[in-house]
Parts: C-alpha cells; sequence; structure tokens
C-alpha cells in the first residue's frame, strides 16, 4: 500500500509498504478514506520535534472503514465508518475512566509515565505507525476509533480527528465564560478553530494574531478581529484596543516553531535586540535540521509568541497552551506571570473526551468545519501538499489527503 514515510529530517517521501496486520486483539485495521496534513507533521520533518524513528509513517489525523477487528474488539464492527482518535489511548486505565486521555497510563509503550501516545510520532510518544496510508493499524480499537454519524461527511469528520477537539480542549483549558476577550495567537488550522471554540463559549471579543494575510483572513471571516504581526505590535495594539487593560483569556496555537516579526520597524528592532536569546533557545531545541530551498524551516523565534501571550494577557487572567513545545524548550516569561497572578493551563489533548460532543455540533450544522479545509490532495502527491502547507503557500491553511485508490 501507499503511506508518507518519514526517512530523516527533511526527508519524506511516498513509499509502497507492507499492508498493516492485527498485533493485538484490541487492534483494529482501518482503510483510510481521508487523511490530513497537521502542523504536528511539519515540527517531525522540520527537526523541532526530535526522535522520530526512520521508516515511520507519519500523519495523526484520519477518517475510515473497518476492514478487520482484533478477537477483543466489541464496540466496533467491520464495516463502521470511523474517526480516529489522533491519541492513542486506552479507555479503561483510571485517567482515561475520569476522561483525563492525555495522562493513559496504558498505551504508551515507554511505560506509565510516558508522554500521551499518538499515531506518527517519535519514539517517546511510541513511534506508533501514522494515518498518512491506505490502511492502518488501529491499537485499543473500541476506544480509539469513534463510530460517525451518518449524516457526517469525510470532510466533516476529518476536523475531528484532532483540530477541532484540540482548539475546544484549548477554549476549555482557558476557561472562557460568556463576554470573555480572548486573543488567540496563531491561525493555523488548530488557531482557527480555537476562535469557533471560543465563540461556542460565549467568548465577546476575539483578537487573531498571525503574520499570514489568507489566514488572518479566514479569522476575520469567523468573527475575529485580526492583528497582522509583521504590520503592527500585538502587545500595544491588544493593550491599546483593550483600554490597558489586556484580554481575560489567552489561547496559544503557536507552538515551538514560533517566529519574531519580518515587517513593522519597532517590532523588527525590539526582536533584533533579542535575537540572541532567540538564537540560544533554537540551538536547545533544534539538534538537527535540514532546511532546502524554502521547506523544512524551523521557527526563528521559539518563545516570541509566549512572551507577547504574557504580555497581553489582563492581570488575573489564564493562558491555555496547546500549541507544542518539546521537553527541550524552557523558557517562560515566569516573572511576568507571577507577578500578574496568570493561570498558566497547556498539554496534549485528550481528544476522546470532545469528539462526541463536536460532532453532535456538527451533525445539528451548530459549526460548519469544512470552512477552514482549504485544499484537498491524493495521497501520492502528498510530498506536494507537504511542501505548499510548510512554505505557508497562499490560502493552504488545512490540507486532506485523500487515497491513491480514490484519487
Ligand atoms: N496540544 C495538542 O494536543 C495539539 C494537537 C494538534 C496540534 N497541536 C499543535 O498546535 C500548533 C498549531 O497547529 P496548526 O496545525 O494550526 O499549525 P500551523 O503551523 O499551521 O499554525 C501555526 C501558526 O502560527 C503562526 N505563527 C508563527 N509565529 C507566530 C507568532 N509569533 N505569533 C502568532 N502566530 C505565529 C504561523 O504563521 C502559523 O499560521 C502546533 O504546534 C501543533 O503541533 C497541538
Ligand atoms: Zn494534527
Ligand atoms: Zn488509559
Amino acid at each position: 500500500m501507499k503511506a508518507v514515510v518519514f526517512h530523516g529530517i527533511g526527508n519524506i517521501s511516498v513509499d509502497d509498504v507492507p499492508a498493516p496486520t492485527i498485533q493485538d486483539p484490541k487492534d483494529a485495521i482501518i482503510r483510510v478514506t481521508a487523511s490530513a496534513i497537521c502542523g504536528t507533521d511539519l515540527r517531525m520533518v522540520r527537526g523541532t520535534e526530535a526522535q522520530m524513528v526512520p521508516g515511520t509513517i507519519l500523519g495523526h489525523e484520519a477518517v475510515g472503514v473497518v476492514e478487520q477487528i482484533g478477537a477483543d474488539v466489541k464496540n466496533i464492527k467491520v464495516g463502521d465508518r470511523v474517526v480516529v482518535t489522533s491519541s492513542i489511548t486506552c479507555g479503561y486505565c483510571e485517567n482515561c475512566k475520569a476522561e483525563r486521555y492525555d495522562l493513559c497510563l496504558n498505551a504508551n509503550p515507554n511505560g506509565p509515565r510516558g508522554v500521551s501516545a499518538f499515531f506518527g510520532g517519535p519514539k517517546p510518544s511510541g513511534a506508533f505507525n501514522g494515518l498518512q496510508a491506505e490502511k492502518a493499524r488501529i491499537p485499543f480499537a473500541d476506544n480509539v476509533l469513534v463510530k460517525l454519524f451518518d449524516n457526517i461527511t469525510d470532510d466533516q469528520a476529518i476536523m475531528l480527528s484532532d483540530i477541532f477537539p484540540t482548539a475546544y480542549y484549548g477554549a476549555d483549558l482557558a476557561q472562557i465564560k460568556s463576554g470573555n476577550t480572548v486573543a488567540v495567537f496563531g491561525c493555523g488550522p488548530v488557531g482557527l478553530f480555537a476562535i469557533l471554540s471560543a465563540q461556542l463559549m460565549g467568548a465577546g471579543r476575539i483578537f487573531a494574531v498571525d503574520a499570514i494575510p489568507s489566514r488572518l483572513e479566514l479569522a476575520t471571516k469567523l468573527g475575529a478581529e485580526a492583528i497582522n504581526y509583521d504590520k503592527d505590535d500585538p502587545v500595544s495594539t491588544i493593550k491599546n484596543l483593550t483600554g490597558k487593560i489586556g484580554v481575560d483569556r489567552v489561547i496559544d496555537a503557536v507552538g515551538v516553531d514560533a517566529n519574531r516579526p519580518h515587517g513593522g520597524i519597532i517590532q523588527q528592532a525590539k526582536s533584533l535586540l533579542q535575537a540572541k536569546t532567540f538564537n540560544q533557545e533554537k540551538q536547545q531545541v533544534e539538534k538537527e535540521t535540514n532546511s532546502q530551498g524554502d521547506n523544512w524551516h524551523p521557527g526563528d523565534a521559539p518563545s516570541q509568541a509566549l512572551q507577547w501571550e504574557a504580555e497581553v494577557v489582563a492581570k488575573g487572567g489564564t493562558i491555555a497552551i496547546i500549541g507544542v513545545y518539546p521537553e527541550t524548550v524552557q523558557v517562560f516569561p515566569l516573572g511576568i506571570a507571577m507577578n500578574k497572578n496568570l493561570t498558566l493551563t497547556m498539554g496534549h489533548c485528550p481528544h476522546r473526551k470532545y469528539i462526541p460532543t463536536l460532532m453532535n455540533l456538527i451533525s445539528t450544522g451548530m459549526v460548519n468545519p469544512t470552512q477552514i479545509l482549504t485544499q484537498q490532495a491524493s495521497l501520492t502527491s502528498a510530498l506536494d501538499a507537504y511542501k505548499a502547507f510548510d512554505e505557508r503557500e497562499d490560502g493552504w491553511v488545512k490540507v486532506e489527503l485523500t487515497p491513491a485508490t480514490m484519487a
């Protein structure tokens, strides 16, 4: 079968690989009908998420049809249309039972202290083969596969696999209450869904910060007030627009590949003063990189978004970090947070907790997730799609991959 395979930093390709087989009675095999490329995949190819095992199939977002089930799978039948939760969780440990799927004690082969396990990720997350493939093996299938309602299309369902639940988790972590002002940093797929999620929780004004015009346009269409950090300083702009108070809640949907401003004289001058610190941070994070032309460049200022976030939040406010920072990152403006009595919340998403609720919202027409789906490409042309998404080519926000057999 065809699959997107990681060979090394800056080196991925669509290969012919053996089809997966059942390895445990709790496994299922699905035929993938849609998968997607995520900002998380880019971090692995850029080298800002280390310890990828060469040969790992990439991808952690998929929708499919169940083809085969192991002897212990009871919840799912052959032929069911399902969405895959991008994190792998057992469903029966004490943390899963408390809906803290992000802290599952069984799924990570590295043991109960291992980080959240997920498809197509590095060794610390279990080095499971991923979902950008024609077929996939699904461990703990009873819990990891969620049966889809008949009226949910693949284009809608693919958003339920990771980015919508992650963004909703961010809004939930941020404890958004009716009328709160919110700043969302990063307007990639996760940030755009964070805007929608904040609205669902009753947010008042929402500011959206990024530097990519087409993404800011989408944020505006969703009802946020866009701030292009290459044109306007997000800190002084937000302070200005909130009577110097700042926002009640902040969601970080950027992560370690944050950039500093490359436009705006004052912003550039400010960030140049920090160039040495940003470079030191980069050295801490990137043990290896392999940039080629316009592709696979890690961000040039890992802590930039975090610094802005700590500054724009009002005293007593909350910052929820769902953009991923690897364990090698050791920076946060703790002094500002301490002196403003901030609440900091963060983590990997417990997808299984939110998917049924969010599927209901889509099914009843409360949310239209396909407004964020901007591209469809065939699995066989995944490399070109990866490159366009990585380069932030105009209009490329969320990319769905359809299997080679359907292309
Ligand atoms: N916590 C979780 O469980 C979870 C799940 C899925 C994705 N993620 C993470 O969420 C993050 C976003 O994912 P995505 O798919 O939207 O990625 P993405 O790379 O498409 O989006 C990130 C956006 O941040 C913008 N950006 C860069 N520097 C910035 C800055 N200083 N200020 C504001 N914006 C800035 C970029 O221009 C880009 O549009 C990634 O780190 C991803 O790994 C986390
Ligand atoms: Zn994802
Ligand atoms: Zn568990």
